[in-house]
This record gives C-alpha cells, sequence and structure tokens, in this order.
C-alpha cells in the first residue's frame, strides 16, 4: 500500500496509435486488444494501474479503436449464458475488467504525437498530479513501481520517470535521460531529457519506460511545444522544457521485468514469459522445453 492517497490520482493511457510494426494485423484489431495468452495487453496494462490504487482511467482512443473500451464493460448477455452452464471461472474472468477502474474516453483527432495524445486529459485531472501509462508495455505489479513513483512524486512535486537501464544500440529507440546519483538507491536526477537521440549522441543509456508522473504544468508545456521527432510533438521534449524551467525531475532506475508487447519479437517474449508462470500451462512449458531441445539439436 502506498503511503500517499493514491485513490485521488488519475491515469491517463494513450493509446491512439495505428502501431505499424504489426501492421496488417493491427488494420482492424487496436494492438492493446492482441492478446497475451487469455488477458489483452491493455488489460495487464490497467492491472498494473489498478496495483498501484488508481480507480481513475482516461483512454485517449483513435479512428477504429472503440472496442477496447468494450473490454471493460459488462457483458449480460454472456455474463447470462456462463451463469447457466455453471462456469464460475470464466464468469468471474469476464467480469474483471469492468471491476478494475473507472475507464474514460476521448479521442485523439489526429496522431500528431504523445506529448499530444496526454494534452487531452487536462480537463479530466483537473489540476492534479496524474500517471500516464503507455499501453503496449507493462510491469509486474508486485513491483511496485507505480506506486514509489507516486510517493516520490508527493514528495518533490515534480515530474517523477521510470528508467531503465539498456544496451547502448538501443537507446535511439527511446527517450533517454542524464542523470546523478542521491542519497537513496534507484533514485535519480535527472540533468536532461533527448528524445531518441543518435547512439553516439545520447547522455547515457537510461532509457525511458512508458511510466510517467506529471505535475498538471505539463499541459503549459506542451501547449508550446513544437513538433520534434518525426515531426510530433513529444512528450519528452515538453518535460523537457519544464526541467530547464527548474522543474524538479526525478528517476526510479527499475529494475524489475518489463514486458514490452511494442514490437513483435517483444510481444512473443511476453506471451512465452507469462505462460511459463502459469500453473494452468504446464504441458505448453514442457512442449517448449522439448522444442527448444529439439531445434539445438538440429
Ligand atoms: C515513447 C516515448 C519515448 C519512450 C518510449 C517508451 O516512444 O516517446 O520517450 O522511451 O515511448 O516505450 P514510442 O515507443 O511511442 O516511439
Amino acid at each position: 500500500m502506498s503511503a500517499v492517497d493514491t485513490t485521488r490520482i488519475k491515469a491517463v493511457i494513450p493509446a491512439a496509435g495505428i502501431a505499424t510494426r504489426f501492421l496488417p494485423a493491427t488494420k482492424a484489431v487496436p494492438k492493446e486488444l492482441f492478446p497475451v495468452i487469455d488477458r489483452p495487453v491493455l488489460q495487464h496494462v490497467v492491472e498494473e494501474a489498478a496495483g498501484a490504487d488508481i480507480r481513475d482511467i482516461l483512454l485517449v482512443t483513435g479512428r477504429g479503436k472503440t472496442s477496447m473500451v468494450d473490454h471493460f464493460d459488462r457483458r449480460p448477455d454472456l455474463e447470462q449464458r456462463l451463469i447457466d452452464r455453471g462456469n464460475t471461472a470464466r464468469l468471474s474472468a469476464i467480469m474483471e475488467p469492468a471491476d478494475l477502474a473507472e475507464i474514460y474516453t476521448c479521442r485523439q483527432a489526429e496522431p500528431l504525437g504523445l506529448g499530444h495524445a496526454v494534452s487531452y486529459a487536462e480537463s479530466h485531472v483537473q489540476g492534479e498530479p496524474f500517471a500516464v501509462l503507455l499501453a503496449d508495455e507493462f510491469t509486474d505489479p508486485n513491483d511496485k513501481l507505480l506506486s514509489r513513483m507516486i510517493d516520490l512524486q508527493a514528495q518533490t512535486g515534480g515530474i517523477v520517470l521510470a528508467l531503465l537501464e539498456v544496451p547502448r544500440d538501443e537507446v535511439n529507440r527511446y527517450g533517454v535521460a542524464a542523470i546523478e546519483q542521491t542519497d537513496e538507491t534507484d533514485v535519480v536526477r535527472v540533468t536532461e531529457l533527448v528524445e531518441k537521440p543518435e547512439i553516439d549522441e545520447a547522455p547515457s543509456n537510461l532509457i525511458l519506460i512508458g511510466r510517467y508522473i506529471l505535475p498538471s504544468a505539463i499541459f503549459d508545456a506542451i501547449r508550446v511545444t513544437g513538433p520534434g521527432k518525426g515531426g510530433e510533438i513529444q512528450l519528452t521534449d515538453a518535460m523537457a522544457r519544464m526541467l530547464a524551467d527548474g522543474t524538479p525531475v526525478h528517476g526510479i532506475v527499475f529494475r524489475g521485468t518489463r514486458h514490452d508487447t511494442g514490437e513483435p519479437g517483444g510481444y512473443l517474449r511476453t506471451i512465452v514469459e507469462l505462460a511459463m508462470q502459469r500453473d494452468d500451462l504446464t504441458s505448453f512449458k514442457e512442449w517448449l522445453t522439448n522444442f527448444v531441445a529439439q531445434q539445438g539439436e538440429g
């Protein structure tokens, strides 16, 4: 349980993108609804938020992605059918998403970037600090990353980011932070932020993973942030502007498990990693072990 009353903190999940890396699969199906075994990616993300006691979530959707919202709605017809069949396990499984949090939605009319998507949350968060969770990655709620970030933001009043150490040759795909150590293990002071730098120009190999706690002043910063990398309005650029203006920016260096489902390789790894933890999938584990052994022999 967090030391702060996190039930007041709202979360924003930007999920309007087209996911070109998964085309043609994402032509009609949002990547956020791709299954990780039997739950969509987005449910894992909402579960992570719920694990930090966040109960109010704004989903920023886009054209053709309304089915994401349906997943968090009740399905009385299906519920009745499962009741009639006495299938209580599946019944509670289909009711679970609707119980996790209150889901609100709005539409990002044009995909103009992550900063632009976050700007849609301004009226919803009502001047309070809020969390941003990117919809194609999630961490294990047992790692308590979000709760720690919320507590830290309550102490600093500034921006709190989740950082992850990656091999140097991957930094150009992410926002990157330059840091200074603090007295607290895993908590660092951020001194510079760059969106997708060239590998040899990156200030470190600490990347921003898709978890942010932001003060509401971010909206003013986004308003005056022009297009950056890829011609998009970048959240990283708006945060860099606040940093330059004196807003404290801290990072928690995350050492737990992050599942990145945003590209096919990471998506497949996520499925296998989670399958290996499931007691009801032992036959899959046996199959995979044999399969890998056979590939090694071949
Ligand atoms: C976004 C952010 C980037 C961050 C990344 C994390 O990039 O712009 O700063 O490091 O998410 O996944 P995208 O993956 O949308 O290109």
